[in-house]
């Protein structure tokens, strides 16, 4: 054997050890990425064949160059080879595991649930659209409101009995020269924000939270109410029966009569309290009206000039109406809800019936 053929041989040995590694590692990624480090490592450009290769060439004498050069593309070659079938495997191993796979679509979904508007919400906004029809804008004012708006300028000064009825949470202020803060008791305040506003000709409903500090099956130291007031040249009480009649018959039914019965409330003169007939018992009397026929559902009047006196309108010109009922009370009744605390109490198998 002369040198040539030995370094042939001895060439090819080596060529045959670099493939035989190369494609143990092969065998062992798992992935295309994997696979193609692999081969960068031993056929790409850096790679550990063609640096053999080049090695080989550098040291081979001129005749034996062209031999040298041919081996090295026999072993590149065969490096691709096993590149590409092993990435062949890859891909088909891959499908295979795709195709095993068992997709149930016989299981239920899971339904999302929905939300709704709480009862009193649906309530308040149909009775701002009965009020709408008749002219009334919506206005609304803050449950922390300042002894002036919620009592003195509705004719309730520092020791008038009536502020014992609706006595309240105050407010501890940081300033004591400042009006007295406290959670409104009523919605009446908004009146006053509302005059204090704007010249007549006025027509507002004002919807809102108020407090109180009774709590049992019938009231809850927080609850809503709903205020109405009416000013205008030449109001009377007529224009006050036929709006709170107007009102009772979309809410409650068409047909279904009222009464106003004489009371007292500071801010209105003459004053009083509505009643409509019993529509669970046509008037016959039952546990609903106590057998009276009847059922007070708001308060209501013509507004004092004491509370004109205070916002700066001309009693002598103007005059108006306002009511005052509560929210909770009205919902309790049309849907036959006998206890308050349900609208609180954040039960869903309350709530969900009313969607
Ligand atoms: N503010 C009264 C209350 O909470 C209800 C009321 C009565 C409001 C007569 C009015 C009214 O506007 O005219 O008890």
């Amino acid at each position: 054997m002369n040198e040539s053929d030995s370094r042939a041989g001895e060439l090819a040995r080596l060529f045959e050890e670099s493939l035989s590694r190369y494609q143990a590692a092969l065998a062992e990624a798992t992935s295309e990425s994997a696979l193609r480090v692999v081969h960068a490592r031993y056929a790409g450009k850096e790679g550990e064949i063609r640096k053999r290769l080049a090695d080989a060439l550098k040291a081979a004498p001129g005749p034996d160059k062209r031999a040298v050069g041919q081996a090295g593309n026999t072993a590149l070659q065969k490096a691709e080879e096993l590149f590409g079938s092993r990435l062949v495997d890859l891909h088909e191993q891959k499908r295979q595991a795709d195709l095993q796979r068992r997709l149930d679509v016989t299981i239920p979904g899971r339904p999302h649930r929905l939300g709704g508007l709480h009862l009193l919400t649906q309530v308040r906004l149909e009775l701002e659209g009965i009020f709408a029809e008749l002219g009334f804008q919506v206005a609304t004012g803050p449950q922390v409101e300042t002894d002036f708006h919620n009592f003195e300028a509705l004719a309730m000064p520092k020791d008038h009995p009536a502020r014992d009825m609706q006595d309240t949470f105050y407010l501890r202020s940081h300033d004591p020269s400042h009006d007295p803060l406290v959670l409104r008791t009523h919605t009446s305040p908004v009146q006053i924000r509302t005059m204090l506003q704007q010249k007549p000709p006025v027509r507002i409903i004002s919807p809102g939270k108020v407090y109180r500090k009774d709590d049992d099956p019938t009231h809850s130291p927080m609850f809503q109410q709903i205020e109405g007031l009416c000013v205008d040249e030449g109001v009377t009480m007529a224009d006050l029966k036929g709006t709170l009649l107007y009102f009772v018959q979309r809410f409650f039914g068409p047909g279904i009569g009222l009464r106003l019965r004489p009371s007292f409330f500071p801010f209105t003169e003459p004053s009083a309290e509505v009643d409509i007939e019993c529509f669970f018992c046509k008037r016959s009397g039952c546990r609903t009206c106590k057998g009276s026929g009847y059922i007070e559902i708001l308060g209501c009047g013509m507004v004092d000039p004491e509370v004109f006196r205070h916002v700066g309108y001309d009693s002598e010109k103007y005059s108006g109406f306002a009511f005052g009922t509560g929210l909770e009370r009205m919902t309790m009744l049309r849907y036959g809800i006998s206890d308050l605390r349900l609208f609180f109490a954040g039960d869903a198998r309350f709530t969900e019936q009313f969607r």
